[in-house]
């Protein structure tokens, strides 16, 4: 019977103990001075209550003690709000660099994943314990969020970006995971499991998929089959950019602008090629927008990023392309 009414869900994954501390602690704050307010509220009734119809009260006299002392604790409190939530935070968006790959594609009404091996799945992702899985998402419709309460994760999936997440599942177990907005009218059943698995009983499980090829060799392959290889190139022939060594580093723009090549960047240059368009070269891509799917695009980007050395910038932080402008950084 108790375990029929969860009043909280498990915790599942490196970052819940963190999550949940933090949150405790404001609950903590929040109940105390709540309870020291009413308190007071009652207490001063009751002390300086009108004794009688004639009864005047006495002027008051300002305090400055009183104010600062009121002012300064109070921003001392919220500063520890602030700071313990930013290192979550930041715990939250910076993935090791020895994270698995899986990517994920959220459509009405489903989540499909798969993993840099090339196993494909829907509605059930299979990890293993006790290993970082850093997750690329994409949508290809409307806005989606990817949550899972056992690991205190949830991200919004935006159609035309690509969000990333990661987490350490810390026990073997089935976790819910839930689509968090609202996405048309079966969105209550855009629902699925986390699969947290032994990490020999997921290597089996692994070996067992279908002997699909990986993630970067399938984005290779799209690569080849659109041509891209014909401009794309290392030497002088190359009409766009070399994508070597490109991901998780600064470009610089036509329009003067620089910004940092991440995964979003990589997709929107295949989608919108002059959206951001690289210094020196001439804008003759064609779109590709329509004519590779969600999926594909999460391939090739995984290409792309297995031509770089660099692991994940800082964060994949699901900031908007980081932009700088040249004015800014004349003055800096
Ligand atoms: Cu997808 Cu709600």
């Amino acid at each position: 019977m108790k375990q029929t009414f969860p009043l909280f869900p498990e915790q599942a994954s490196s970052i819940a103990p963190q999550v949940d501390a933090l949150y405790f602690y404001l609950i903590a704050v929040s109940v105390f001075f709540s309870l020291l307010i009413a308190g007071a509220i009652l207490y001063f009734a009751i002390k300086y209550r009108r004794r009688s119809e004639s009864e005047l009260p006495h002027g008051v006299e300002g305090s400055l003690k009183l104010e600062i002392a009121w002012s300064v604790i109070p921003l001392l409190i919220s500063l520890t709000f602030f700071f313990w939530g930013a290192s979550v935070f930041f715990a939250i968006n910076r993935p090791p660099n020895d994270a698995i790959e899986v990517s994920v594609v959220g459509k009405q009404w489903m989540w499909k994943f798969q993993h840099a091996d090339g196993q494909r799945e829907i509605n059930e992702l299979h990890v293993p314990v006790g290993r970082a899985v850093r997750l690329s998402m994409a949508s290809e419709d409307v806005i989606h969020s990817f949550y899972v309460p056992a690991f205190r994760l949830k991200r919004d999936v935006l159609p035309g970006r690509i969000a990333t997440l990661w987490f350490e599942a810390t026990k073997p177990g089935r976790y819910h995971l839930f689509c968090a907005e609202y996405c048309g009218t079966k969105h209550s059943g855009m629902i699925g499991w986390l699969e947290v698995m032994e990490p020999t009983a997921f290597q089996a499980w692994l070996a067992g998929g279908s002997g699909s090829e990986s993630l970067a060799s399938a984005g290779a392959k799209l690569f080849q089959q659109h041509a891209c290889n014909t401009c794309h190139r290392p030497d002088s022939l190359a009409r766009g950019p070399n994508l070597e060594g490109l991901y998780g580093n600064p470009v610089s723009l036509a329009n003067g602008r620089k910004v940092v090549a991440d995964e979003s960047y990589i997709r929107e240059s295949i989608v919108a090629p002059n959206a951001k368009l690289v210094a020196g070269f001439q804008p003759l891509m064609p779109t590709f927008q329509g004519l590779i799917s969600e999926e594909g695009l999460l391939q090739l980007v995984a290409y792309v990023r297995s031509l770089s050395k660099v692991q994940p910038p800082a964060g994949g932080v699901p900031a908007p392309v980081r932009e700088s402008s040249p004015e800014k950084e004349a003055r800096e």
